[in-house]
Parts: structure tokens; sequence; C-alpha cells
């Protein structure tokens, strides 16, 4: 724990005061002894002060698209290994010089990303958090988890435990720790802040860590993982098994052709399916109808399309006739992401797979970023799914709330 700032902080006793006599001192990396995470061996601590930082942020999750100026505040990166893991995490926590509103917050990543370097932290900051994030160890990218694999065939399971859980923990003791050393006292309350991967995180802390946070908001959290990511890719399996690749207009006239026959059902005719339970619009029976793609040019719905529009909505359903996870909505935009197709240069179209399962299948099951999942059999597709559950449910399902 860090203890250099208790007593020059318990001397005061308006805390504004406290918080900018601290910070003129504090923000020094020579003043901050090293944070005590059991498990971890802590590499360095270098701490600068920022003034009048601005950034724009997107839209993510909770937290809404701005043009954040004059940020004042004192930046900490902290790194460490877990001894024999041969890993190198940073944990960066930005601290208010001014205005602290007394609490903590942990920021979430997205997609492969265990944490994003500003897009959370800063607007926590900027309404008075002490906030921290993590790389977990690895590139903050998106999409290509480049960090998978230790070796051609060999998952860095290290690496997937950072970013599954373990790096989530340390950061959050590590940021709490600090807090506690710059501002003479532990946060009053600590809240973690995520969507996505940010929001499945969300609930392993919740799920593993249970005593580290007050409150969580797990936004469209990636829970059951296993299951889920492979099953995004059914659709696209399916076109490939078909060789069928359709224009996304033919696709949102399917899911027009569904709405239409299901929207009402709710006793609410608004565009939306509120029972999606009670439709089981077969795609099959609008085959042959016109429609107009992009407005303009007449065209019919295909058995082809239906088949794939069928796929979308039920999910995996094995050669036994067994349904191995869910579908989408019938009224989910299918284009926008998981049955998207895209022109080759010759015009013809193409799969245009969301790429979070297809690195999963090639990095996580077949531990080969070039094995070539266009190619694989309905049986392989299954096994690709049991492999799955069978070698990571306790990694990283994040499914289990007892
Ligand atoms: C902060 O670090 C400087 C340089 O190492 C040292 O002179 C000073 O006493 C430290 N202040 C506190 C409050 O620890
Ligand atoms: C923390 O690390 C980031 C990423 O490498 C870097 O941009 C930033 O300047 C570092 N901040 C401090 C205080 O060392
Ligand atoms: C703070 O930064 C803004 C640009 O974001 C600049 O216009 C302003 O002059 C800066 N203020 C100070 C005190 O440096
Ligand atoms: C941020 O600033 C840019 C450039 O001035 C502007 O185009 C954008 O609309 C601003 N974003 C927000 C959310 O205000
Ligand atoms: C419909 O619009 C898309 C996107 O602009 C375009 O790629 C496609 O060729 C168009 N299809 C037809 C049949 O005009
Ligand atoms: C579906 O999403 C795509 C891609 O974001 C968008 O271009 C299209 O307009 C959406 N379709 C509908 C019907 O909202
Ligand atoms: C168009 O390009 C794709 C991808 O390169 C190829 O598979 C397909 O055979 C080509 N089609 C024609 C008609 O040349
Ligand atoms: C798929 O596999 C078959 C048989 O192994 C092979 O002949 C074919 O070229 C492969 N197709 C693609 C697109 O890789």
């Amino acid at each position: 724990m860090l203890h250099a700032f208790v007593s020059l902080t318990l001397a005061a006793t308006s805390f504004p005061l406290v918080a900018s006599l601290a910070t003129s001192l504090a923000c020094c990396s020579a003043n901050h002894t090293y944070p005590s995470v059991f498990g971890t061996e802590i590499i360095s601590l270098t701490a600068v002060e920022v003034r009048n930082y601005s950034t724009a942020v997107e839209t993510s999750g909770a937290v809404l698209a701005a043009n954040l100026t004059g940020l004042n505040f004192c930046s900490i990166n902290v790194t460490y290994t877990h001894p024999g893991w041969n890993d190198l995490i940073t944990v960066t926590t930005w601290l208010p010089l001014t205005g602290w509103n007394g609490r903590f917050q942990g920021t979430g990543g997205g997609g492969w990303a265990t944490g994003s370097d500003t897009q959370l932290v800063a607007p926590a900051v900027a309404a008075g958090y002490a906030a921290a994030t993590t790389d977990g160890g690895h590139s903050n990218l998106l999409v290509h988890p480049d960090w998978a694999l230790s070796s051609p065939g060999n998952v860095n399971y290290f690496l997937l435990q950072d970013f599954a859980s373990v790096a989530l923990s340390d950061m959050t003791v590590i940021g709490q720790a600090l807090t506690e050393s710059f501002y003479g006292r532990p946060a009053a309350h600590s809240y973690w802040n995520g969507c996505s991967t940010g929001g499945r995180q969300g609930l392993m802390l919740a799920q593993r860590y249970p005593e580290l946070y007050d409150g969580i908001l797990a936004l469209a959290p990636a829970i059951n993982w296993d299951s889920f990511i492979v099953a995004e890719y059914w659709a696209q399996h399916v076109m490939n098994r078909i060789a069928y690749y359709p224009p996304a207009c033919e696709l949102e006239a399917f899911t027009a052709a569904a709405i239409a026959a299901c929207d009402d059902l709710d006793g609410v005719v608004d565009g939306i399916i509120s029972d999606e339970n009670a439709c089981d619009m077969d795609p099959h029976s609008v085959i042959g109808q016109s429609f107009l793609c992009n407005g303009t040019v007449p065209m019919q719905l295909t058995a082809a399309g239906a088949e794939i529009a069928l796929a979308a909505w039920t999910g995996p359903v094995d050669a036994s006739g067994k349904k191995q996870w869910y579908g989408l909505n019938r009224d989910a935009n299918l284009t926008a992401g998981l049955v998207a197709t895209t022109a080759s240069l010759n015009g013809t179209l193409t799969s245009a797979p969301f790429p979070i399962p297809t690195d999963w299948i090639k990095f996580f099951i077949e531990k080969d970023p070039l094995f070539n999942i266009a190619n694989i059999s309905d049986a392989e597709y299954f096994r690709i799914l049991h492999e799955s559950r069978n070698q990571y449910a306790g990694i990283i399902n994040t499914a289990d709330p007892t």
C-alpha cells in the first residue's frame, strides 16, 4: 500500500486544499511507492502532470461523443508482470488535480482491447473521477488479436487470462492504491464502466472479484463468449456452404417481409418485432416476391437468400436438428455486421464476416492465423463450436453469477 502522502493530507482539513497541495508535490514519479498487488512484480511507475488536456471522445456505451478540453490531472503509468507469465502490462491512472469527486472509476475495453487509453478515462476525469484502464499486456486493437499465440499452434494462455479476468483485478487494485496515495484517503466508492468486451469485463469483476466495486455498469456484455462468438459466424458459414452471397438489398427485403408479418403480434405496429418468440415467419414463404433493390432496381427474393436469412434467424442448427445457439431477432439489421457481403474486385459478391468470430476461430480454436475458415464443413463448424466450449468456458465465458 502507499503511505507517502497520508501524513501530508491528513494534516489538512479542507479537501480541495488537500488536493491542490498534494498534487503539486505528488504528481512526480519519485514520490510514489510501488503499489503492492499479490501475484505481481511492479517494474516501473512514471507520473506526469498534464494540464489543459483536450481530446475528442466517441460515443461508447454510456459515454457520449464530446470534445473535452481543459483537463488537468496527474497521469501515472505502472508497468508490471506476473512472475513466470512473461507478460508486461501497463496500467494507466488519471487523477484530477482539482475537483476530485471522491470516487474511482475502472474502465473497460472493447473487441480484443482489454482497455482504452483515453476514450473512457478522459470523460471519467472530466466528471471528477479518478479513473484507470489497463492494456492487458497487449496492443489495444479492437480487431486482430496479434497477441493470441505464443507460437504457431500455441495459445498464449497467460495473455488470454489477463484479457479475460486477471488484469482487470490488478488494474483496479493499482488504480485504487494510487488514488488513495495521491489524495490521502481511499475512494469513497468505486464504479466500473464498460460496454461489449467492457460489459463482459464488468460481469467478470462481479463474478470473480466482487469486493472491488460498489457499482458496475456492464453494457451489451459479451457473455457466453465460447458459444455466441462462434454462432456469430454461422450465417457466413452457410453462405460459403451454398456459395450464395446475397446483396444487402435482398437481406433488407427479407427483414422487411419479416417485420410486415410479425410487427403487430405484440399489439403495436411500430416497425419492431417485440414478441420475437411468437414470430415464426419462414423466409421461404416469400421466395419470388418482387422488391426494388436500393429503391430502383427490380429484383426477386431468392431461395438461396431465404436459406441465409433463416440461418441468421435460427442460429446454428446441427445435423440432428438441435439448435446449438441463438440467432438474431427477425427485425435485426442483418447487413450491419454479421450477415454482410462485399463486392470483390470483379464485382462478384463475397463473404464479409465480422472479424471477432473469424479471429477467435483462427487464433484460439485452430491456433493458426492462416486457417482457411471459408472452406469448413458443417461437421467442422460444430467441432469448432464444441472445442470452443470445451477449451474456454472456464476462462472467458463470464456466465456464472452464482
Ligand atoms: C517527493 O520527492 C522528492 C524527490 O525525490 C523529495 O525530495 C520529496 O521529499 C518527496 N516528497 C514527499 C512528500 O514524499
Ligand atoms: C503512459 O503510457 C502511454 C502509452 O505508452 C504514453 O502515451 C504516456 O505518455 C505514458 N504516461 C506516463 C505518465 O508515463
Ligand atoms: C488550453 O488549450 C486551448 C486549446 O485546447 C487553448 O486555446 C488555450 O489557450 C489553452 N489554455 C492555456 C491556459 O494554456
Ligand atoms: C468536436 O469538434 C469537431 C471539430 O470542431 C466537430 O466537428 C464535432 O462536431 C465536435 N463534436 C462534438 C460531439 O461536439
Ligand atoms: C445497391 O447499393 C449498393 C450500395 O451503394 C451497391 O453496392 C449495389 O451495387 C447496389 N445494387 C444495385 C442492384 O443497384
Ligand atoms: C443496416 O445497417 C447498414 C450498415 O450500417 C445501413 O447502411 C443500413 O441503412 C441499415 N438498414 C436499415 C434498414 O436500417
Ligand atoms: C471474382 O473474384 C472472386 C474473388 O477473387 C473469384 O472467387 C471469382 O471466381 C471471380 N469471378 C469471376 C466471374 O471472375
Ligand atoms: C476447399 O477444399 C476443397 C477440398 O479440400 C478444395 O478443393 C478447395 O479448393 C477449397 N476451397 C477454398 C475456397 O479454399
